[in-house]
């Protein structure tokens, strides 16, 4: 079974402004492979964790990583019971990646979906773009991935049976207003997907990447504000994986969070109806104006009840 979110593919026509943000504000470190064309970022001891590739129209497609060969095979197999037929990646993709294996396929959606094994580490230690403290991308050992990503759904329920059914995903918790969302599981991490059913899909509504320090957090948010309108979502704090973050839009639309101190979840994990989806702030630009007056009068609803969350530890955390 799929055992975390490992990379992401990002094909933009913004690929100078995608490098400038992703060093510069968000502290990840760039390999340009082909200037103009191809790069790498890494945000941790692994090779890659971003393929950004040039392209007419912007896209994005999530890299899922298996235990090993037999798995892929498995899980393929799977898919293609399900009607998901999956393409071996070739030798070149292979090599881009940093991967032993790989096999791609097209979910409802639209989304390129890849199943990979064996992503390998970098030759050189992380070198992040700007002074922070790392990413969280493991807790005592176990694999976390690289974040999460938040789809709007074109077809909620085909992505549902997919992610959920076909590929095993779990159930973390759901919410049904400012609009309905559900949370699902692959590792401690308490969420990898987020598929919400706005009615304005299908898009890619965000990726969140988890800094180990709160510190490094606030300083990409003073960068942010230099340019307000690059802000979609403002600084707040999420009911469910209690990650405190912003939102920045990224030059392609969708928007990259930026958290920190995100709760792990285990066994006996029970599945919740959210009283909301934030705790306080993330204020949301890009909600039409009646959706966004509910989305404020549930923080004063919630804000009524004294509703808090406790902080996980991650700096002092053994990665
Ligand atoms: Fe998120």
């Amino acid at each position: 079974m799929i055992q975390a979110l490992s990379y992401v593919l990002v094909s933009t026509p913004s690929m100078a402004a995608w490098l400038e943000m992703a060093t510069t504000l968000a502290g990840l470190q760039a390999e340009v492979l082909e200037p103009g064309h191809t790069a790498r970022l890494r945000i941790d001891a692994r090779c890659q964790r971003f393929i950004l590739q040039a392209s007419g129209t912007p896209a994005l497609g999530m890299g899922y990583t298996v235990r090993g060969a037999d798995e892929m095979q498995a899980l393929a197999r799977r898919l293609a019971a399900a009607g998901f037929a999956c393409t071996p990646g070739t030798a070149d993709e292979l090599a881009l990646r940093g991967v032993q294996g790989m096999v791609h396929f097209r979910d409802p959606d639209g989304y390129r979906v890849e199943i990979a094994h064996g992503l390998r580490d970098g030759a050189t230690p992380f070198a992040p773009g700007r002074p922070i403290g790392g990413f969280r991308t493991q807790a005592g050992g176990i694999d976390l991935g690289m974040g999460h990503t938040a789809l709007l759904a074109g077809d909620f329920a085909a992505m549902r049976h997919l992610y959920h059914e076909v590929l095993g995903f779990h159930l973390s918790d759901r919410a049904s207003q400012p609009f309905k969302v559900e949370f699902f599981h692959v590792n401690p991490r308490h969420h990898t997907l987020g598929i919400a059913d706005t009615g304005g899909g299908p898009g890619v509504y965000h990726l969140m990447l988890e800094y180990r320090c709160w510190d490094d957090v606030g300083r990409a948010y003073d960068m942010a504000l230099e340019r307000p309108e690059s802000i979609g979502v403002s600084l707040g704090r999420h009911a469910n994986d209690h990650v405190t973050s912003f939102y920045l839009r990224t030059p392609d639309g969708w928007m990259l969070e930026l958290g920190w101190a995100g709760r792990l979840i285990g066994p006996g994990w029970q599945v919740a109806e959210l009283p909301g989806l934030s705790l306080w702030g993330h204020d949301r630009s890009w909600l039409p104006p009646e959706k966004r007056a509910q989305a404020r009068q549930m923080l004063r609803d919630i804000a009524a009840t004294g509703l808090r969350a406790p902080i996980a530890p991650t700096e002092s955390e053994n990665p």
